[in-house]
């Protein structure tokens, strides 16, 4: 009787591997991929360079698993904002406000930057100033979403970092706020060519992490949003008492912590937190893609991994554009040189990569 329990859970465990291995090839197989990025993009210049992120991210998020929201807020704001380049990482400049200071990333997480800027250090000290800060990122956000039990999916490699940061009209003019509607929502994706199920796929995100109250108070007060549930609404309230409160809520009251498809059963619970949420649902052309979510987990996380990997190429640097940075919040000085001698290894590395995918 035991032995033929333990024969079950290893058939489960063994469905349950060739489930996720399968969302993996798939994802890798049917996501176009941008000229200049390449699955194995470190397999000779730096082979550890998944190993290392994946094994320290594991230490930060067993002390704190809230830093895997952090880092993946951080892909997904690099990414709208010119592109996938990590200028979100620059630190500001004298003369005006950038990037950073835009209202939008005022909210993310100082330590996600401290992360980012550690895994480079880990990463350099083994391989040299090879990897980007921006493939750095992609692969945080990757690992953040698989530690937290989301899908696992590779990432194309070969980003550059950027050599400015976004002005902050620019910033606010390519991110979404919180209180956009379906419509808006979908028009800004479009100039990024992700469509509504990758709007909804990718709002998947809030399944985890927090939000500061001033981001939807403005749907409690001075009356509650008749979209909202109203018990939701009544604990809101308790937990951000003024429209202006300091305070922070979960983002997925079924499981804050877990990368799962909660967030769509909140979604047809009426628990969305943001407008640009609930209106998902409420929208006829995203609402049945927000109900397929919230009854096929599997779905959601097949299409999140390609949206991600759809996101995760917008507008990117490659070969002999941008640098790579020797820090991720300053620009370097010397980086033409640096660069040239780089370019030279990777175009020999192209060719090798491809034979590897055969
Ligand atoms: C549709 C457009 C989106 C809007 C309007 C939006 C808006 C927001 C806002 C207002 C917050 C809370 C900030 C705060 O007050 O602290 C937030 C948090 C977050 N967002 Fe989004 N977001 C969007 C898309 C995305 C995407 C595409 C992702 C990732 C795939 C994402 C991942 C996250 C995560 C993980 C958090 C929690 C961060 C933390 O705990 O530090 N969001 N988002």
């Amino acid at each position: 009787m035991a032995s033929s329990s333990a024969a079950a859970a290893s058939i489960v465990s063994l469905l349950l591997l060739s489930s996720s291995l399968l969302i993996l090839s798939e994802a890798e197989t049917s996501a176009p991929i941008v000229n200049g990025l390449s699955w194995t993009f470190y397999k000779k210049s730096c082979p550890k360079v998944e190993s290392i992120i994946r094994k320290q991210l594991k230490k930060v998020f067993k002390k704190d698993i809230g830093q895997a929201a952090g880092l993946l807020r951080l892909h997904f704001h690099d990414c709208f904002v010119q592109g996938c380049d990590g200028s979100v990482l620059l630190d500001g400049s004298t003369s005006g406000p950038g990037e950073q200071e835009a209202i939008p990333n005022l909210t993310l997480r100082k330590e996600a930057f401290d992360i980012i800027d550690d895994l480079r250090l880990r990463v350099h000290k083994e391989c040299g100033r090879v990897v980007s800060c921006s493939d750095i990122v992609a692969l945080a956000a990757r690992d953040s979403v698989f530690l937290s039990g989301g899908p696992d999916y590779e990432v194309p490699l070969g980003r550059r970092d950027g050599l400015t940061f976004a002005t902050e009209q620019a910033t606010l003019d390519n991110l979404v706020p919180p209180t956009a509607n379906t419509t808006f929502i979908l028009n800004r994706l479009a100039t990024k060519n992700l469509d509504k199920t990758d709007a909804v796929a990718l709002s998947g995100g809030h399944t985890i992490g927090i939000s500061h109250c001033t981001s939807f108070t403005e749907r409690l007060y001075p009356t509650v949003d008749p979209t909202m549930d109203k018990t939701f609404a009544k604990n809101l309230k308790e937990s951000c008492p003024t429209i202006d409160s300091n305070n922070t809520v979960f983002q997925d009251i079924r499981s804050p912590n877990a990368f799962d498809n909660k967030y769509y059963v909140d979604l047809m619970n009426r628990q969305g937190l943001f407008t640009s949420d609930q209106d998902l649902y409420t929208d006829k052309r995203t609402r049945d893609i927000v109900t397929s979510f919230a009854v096929d987990e599997k779905l959601f996380f097949e299409q999140f991994a390609l949206s991600m990997i759809k996101m995760g190429q917008l507008s990117v640097l490659t070969g002999n554009q941008g640098e790579i940075r020797a820090n991720c919040s300053v620009r370097n000085t010397d980086n033409k040189k640096f660069l040239a001698s780089v370019v030279d290894e990777e175009v020999s590395e192209e060719g090798w990569s491809a034979e590897l995918r055969k």
